[in-house]
């Protein structure tokens, strides 16, 4: 089914006059400026979203909490004019229903959403702590359902639009040090391919998208080798290709993605020994 409205979803592409892809029955709004609200974008890979899409032409709706660093986003642009802030914390349901309840007044509701806020922290057992795994759940996965809960009326009623999840390549597999993160990303996973049919259906898009290393403020922070890392720049770009083009998984980069697969398909011995390699 996933595989049919794929397909579909293929055939109603047209050959764009440029790199801009005009997708039928996606409500292309004003001059038929896609209208994009990115989470998350102050920094790092939504930052470097924010500018790939500005670039292209479209209308950016941006949201973090800090509104001086979305600030610095927007001056980053080479759009800035097209571009609007929205402060709000992602895990507050009254902070969330505001944002919609703005969106609604614009007239130009957003027909992509990428929800790509999101944090990590590692966590040893000497540290365990259920507290840090609600808080890191309430970021990487809560707010993520929250927002899919007030969009999908507003969606449903339109009967098109792409939801864009950001979850990770660490939702493979658990690993020392990373299981708050790695099972919030895995639960990001799950849902959406629990939904993706439906929503299908409904003609409504949802994306996952599971980056490997890409070099920003959360991964610099980080002491340990992070192979095939990427730049955020080329993050962005690749994310915006799939994106456009309706995949409804995206794995990057490939070198990443497949070692990963592999891993997380090694008998119980091995898979050990790697984590032992790993916590050292
Ligand atoms: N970098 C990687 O290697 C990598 C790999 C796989 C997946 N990812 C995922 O990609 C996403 C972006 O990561 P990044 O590396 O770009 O991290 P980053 O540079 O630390 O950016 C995180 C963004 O999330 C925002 N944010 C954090 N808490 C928020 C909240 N409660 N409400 C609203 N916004 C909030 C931050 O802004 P404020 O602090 O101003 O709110 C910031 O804009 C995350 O979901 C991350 O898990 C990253």
């Amino acid at each position: 089914m996933i595989f049919l409205g794929y397909l579909r979803g293929c055939a109603q592409c047209t050959s764009a006059t440029d790199e801009f892809t005009i997708i039928r029955g996606l409500a292309l709004q004003q001059n038929n400026r896609q209208v994009v609200w990115i989470t998350g974008a102050s920094s790092g890979i939504g930052a470097a979203l924010a500018k790939t899409y500005s670039h292209k032409g479209a209308k950016l709706l941006l949201t973090a909490r800090n509104s001086q660093n979305l600030e610095l986003t927007r001056a980053s642009l080479s759009a800035p004019e097209l571009a609007e802030i929205y402060p709000a914390d992602v895990t507050i349901r009254e902070d969330m229903s505001h944002l919609m309840d703005k969106f609604d007044s614009l007239g130009s509701f957003p027909d992509t959403i990428i929800l790509n806020a999101g944090t990590y922290k590692p966590m040893s057992v000497a540290d365990f702590s259920s507290g840090s795994i609600r808080e890191i759940m309430d970021l990487n996965f809560h707010s993520v359902a929250l927002a899919i809960e007030l969009l999908l009326p507003r969606l449903k009623s339109r009967g098109t639009g792409h939801i864009a999840v950001v979850s990770s390549l660490a939702a493979d597999k658990g690993f020392p040090f990373a299981g708050a993160y790695s099972a919030s990303k895995c639960a990001l996973v799950r849902l959406c391919e629990s939904l993706q049919v439906e929503l299908l259906d409904l003609g409504i898009y949802l994306s996952v998208v599971q980056p490997g290393f890409v070099s920003t403020p959360l991964t610099a922070k980080n002491k340990f080798p992070m192979p095939f890392m990427i730049g955020a720049d080329d993050a962005a770009s690749l994310i915006f290709k799939k994106l456009q083009k309706k995949h409804l998984s995206i794995r990057f980069p490939w070198q990443m993605s497949w070692i990963m697969r592999v891993i997380s398909c090694l008998p119980e011995s091995l898979a050990l020994k790697v984590n032992r390699w790993m916590a050292k």
